[in-house]
C-alpha cells in the first residue's frame, strides 16, 4: 500500500495488518517511554482545510511517537485565504520535504486527486474528504470494537481476529457522514453486519444498494440489531436546508436519550454476558444525538476511541512509510 484513501476496496489482510500493528503501537503508547525510532528523519505534513481536534492532534502525536518531524498546516490563517490553490499549497509544503501528507478537505476526492497527481511523491492519507470517507476513523472504531468482541468471546488477544457475526447499528445523519461510509465498507470486510437507523431525509440516495439493513424507527432497530450502537453527529454545518423540524424533535425520535440508554443497558455482545457498546466519533452534540448520561455511561467507548486513534494512526504511518508490519 502506498496511500490510504478509503476503506472501500481495502483488502481484508491489509485491514487486519493495520489493526494488528495498531495493537503493537498501543502497547508502546502505554509504556513509560512512548517512542519508537522507526520514522526518524521522515517528515509528516498535516494539511487541514477543515476544522479538526481528534484527527489532527492524534496524527501529530502518532508521528511524533514514531520520531518523525511534523509540519502542521491549517488553511485558516494561511495563504489559502489569498486564493492559493491546493496544488500550489501542496507543492510549497512538498518543497520543504514531505514523506507523508495527511489531508482533510471539504471536497470529496481531494485526497485521491493529490495521490494521483505529480504534485508530491509523498504517501497520502485521507483524514476526511467531504462526505466521502474517513478511513482512519473507521479503523480506530474497528480496533475499539474488536477489543471488546474478542475479550467477550474469550480470546486472550484481539490480534488476528475479525468482527465476524457482530451487529453494528449506525444512527443518525448518515447522509453527511464520511464516518458512516468508511465504517460500512470496513465493518463488512471484517465480517460484521451493518444496520442503519435514520430519518429518510438523512439517508443517501441509493442506500437500498448498500450492504446494510435500514430501519426507520430507532426503537425497533435497537431491539433488532445491535451489539454496538454508533451515534453520529448531526452535521449542521453541511445542512443547507431543514432536514428535521427541531433539535428537540430529532433527539426525541433519533437520539440516544436517557430512556433509550436503559434499553441499551439490557443488550449484550452476541451470546455473551458482556454489555453492548456505545460509540460516537466526536465531536458530540450532547442533548441532541446523545444524552449526557449515555455519553458518560460504562458501556460507552468514546474515550477509548480517541486513545485508539493514536495507535491506529501510528500503525498507518509506520506501514505506509516502512512497509514493515509489526
Ligand atoms: N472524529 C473526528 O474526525 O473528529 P475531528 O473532526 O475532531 O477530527
Amino acid at each position: 500500500m502506498k496511500h490510504l484513501l478509503a476503506t472501500e476496496g481495502l483488502k481484508y489482510h491489509d485491514a487486519l495488518a493495520i489493526l494488528d500493528t495498531a495493537e503493537e503501537m498501543a502497547a508502546v503508547t502505554s509504556r513509560e517511554v512512548k517512542k519508537l525510532p522507526t520514522l526518524r528523519g521522515r517528515t509528516v505534513v498535516n494539511l487541514f482545510y477543515e476544522d479538526s481536534t481528534r484527527t489532527r492532534v492524534s496524527f501529530e502525536a502518532a508521528a511524533k511517537r514514531l520520531s518523525a518531524d511534523v509540519v502542521n498546516f491549517s488553511a485558516k490563517g494561511s495563504s489559502v485565504s489569498k486564493g492559493e490553490s491546493l496544488k500550489d499549497t501542496v507543492q510549497t509544503l512538498d518543497a520543504m520535504g514531505a514523506d507523508a501528507i495527511v489531508i482533510r478537505h471539504s471536497a470529496a476526492g481531494a485526497a485521491a486527486q493529490l495521490a494521483a497527481s505529480d504534485w508530491s511523491e509523498a504517501a497520502v492519507i485521507n483524514a476526511g474528504d467531504g462526505t466521502h470517507e474517513h478511513p482512519t476513523q473507521a479503523l480506530l472504531d474497528a480496533l475499539t470494537l474488536r477489543r471488546d468482541w474478542a475479550a467477550a468471546h474469550g480470546s486472550a488477544s484481539p490480534r488476528g481476529t475479525d468482527l465476524s457475526g457482530m451487529r453494528v447499528l449506525i444512527v443518525g445523519d448518515i447522509l453527511h457522514s464520511r464516518v458512516a461510509r468508511s465504517n460500512v465498507w470496513l465493518l463488512r470486510t471484517l465480517g460484521a453486519e451493518v444496520h442503519f437507523a435514520a430519518p429518510a431525509t438523512l439517508l443517501p440516495l441509493g442506500v437500498e444498494h448498500w450492504p446494510v439493513t435500514v430501519h426507520y424507527n430507532l426503537d425497533e432497530a435497537l431491539v433488532a440489531a445491535p451489539d454496538a450502537v454508533m451515534m453520529l453527529r448531526v452535521q449542521a454545518e453541511r445542512m443547507g436546508g431543514a432536514f428535521f423540524p427541531t433539535a428537540a424533535e430529532y433527539s426525541r425520535r433519533w437520539g440516544l436519550t436517557d430512556e433509550r440508554l436503559t434499553v441499551v443497558q439490557q443488550l449484550r455482545l452476541g451470546e455473551t454476558e458482556a454489555p453492548a457498546l456505545i460509540l460516537h466519533p466526536g465531536p458530540m452534540n450532547r442533548g441532541v444525538e446523545i444524552s449526557a448520561a449515555a455519553a458518560d455511561s460504562a458501556q460507552t467507548r468514546i474515550t477509548e476511541q480517541v486513545t485508539n486513534g493514536v495507535a491506529v494512526r501510528m500503525a498507518v504511518l509506520h506501514l505506509l512509510l516502512t512497509g514493515d508490519p509489526r
